[in-house]
């Protein structure tokens, strides 16, 4: 049997651009693999913060790196060192730090490094912010997902309602505008648009558009036909 080259779907964009959403659904309409990089981030800065280290400290970070073990499971929870904090990484104390030690370049690497290994072993649909400019450069089909930061900022905010994440509109508004800078700002690898790859405003799509639209894509790209729903 010949080996085949994986598969690999980058979906980037700033932050609650509602990519994890999306690609989880064209992930399940490919049979493909989630790999939500963000929640990397998110587990490093948790993991930071639970050893009572500060997260905007590189050598605080670095020092703890090599006892961080991340495990992204097959149902999409997300496990550090054998414990499941998939709700956790979602607190707005996490939120209001990622984007420090995202900024780190050590950490980014080390993730990095992760990512690129699991996108050898299946075919993958990635999201974060750098993963077609940088992580997977020769990933067959990249998006580049926007909307408003209004509209983000809105999404993010009632999704928090719903996982009874207490914080305001306008806290949460703020938190996007302030992630965005820091992301799109820091000096290695920051979040940026592959020059190949497509753009998606989904300001005005629902996500069952947005699903399709990415499946299109896939199709024209790949040959690949996913299960619409
Ligand atoms: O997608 P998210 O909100 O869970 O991402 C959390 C943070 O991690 C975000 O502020 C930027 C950073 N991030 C990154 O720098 N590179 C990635 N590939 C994914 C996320």
């Amino acid at each position: 049997m010949s080996e085949q080259t994986p598969i690999a779907i980058a979906i980037d964009g700033p932050a609650a651009a509602g990519k994890s959403t999306v690609a989880k659904e064209v992930a399940k309409a490919l049979g493909f693999t989630y790999i939500d990089t963000g929640a990397m981030y998110r587990a490093v800065t948790y993991a930071v913060i639970a050893a009572k280290k500060d997260p905007q400290k590189e050598e605080d970070a670095v020092a703890l790196l090599p006892n961080i073990q991340i495990d992204l499971k097959p149902d999409h929870s997300i496990w550090l060192n054998g414990e499941d904090v998939s709700k956790v990484i979602r607190t707005p104390l996490v939120s209001s730090q990622v984007s420090y030690i995202a900024a780190m370049k050590p950490v980014r690497l080390a993730m990095i490094e992760q990512q690129r290994a699991l996108a050898t072993r299946s075919n993958v649909v990635m999201d974060g912010r750098d993963i077609g400019s940088y992580v997977l450069p020769h990933a067959q089909v990249k998006i580049f997902q926007i909307a408003s930061v209004e509209c983000r900022a809105k999404r993010r905010y009632l999704e928090d309602q719903e996982k009874n994440i207490p914080a305001t509109y306008e806290e949460v508004l703020e938190e996007v505008k302030k992630r965005d800078y820091i992301d799109s700002h820091r000096d290695f690898d920051p979040l940026m648009a592959a020059p190949d790859s497509i753009s998606l405003d989904t300001s005005n799509m629902t996500v069952k558009e947005v699903v399709n639209a990415i499946l299109d894509i896939v199709k024209e790209k790949t040959g690949l036909e996913g299960e619409r729903c």
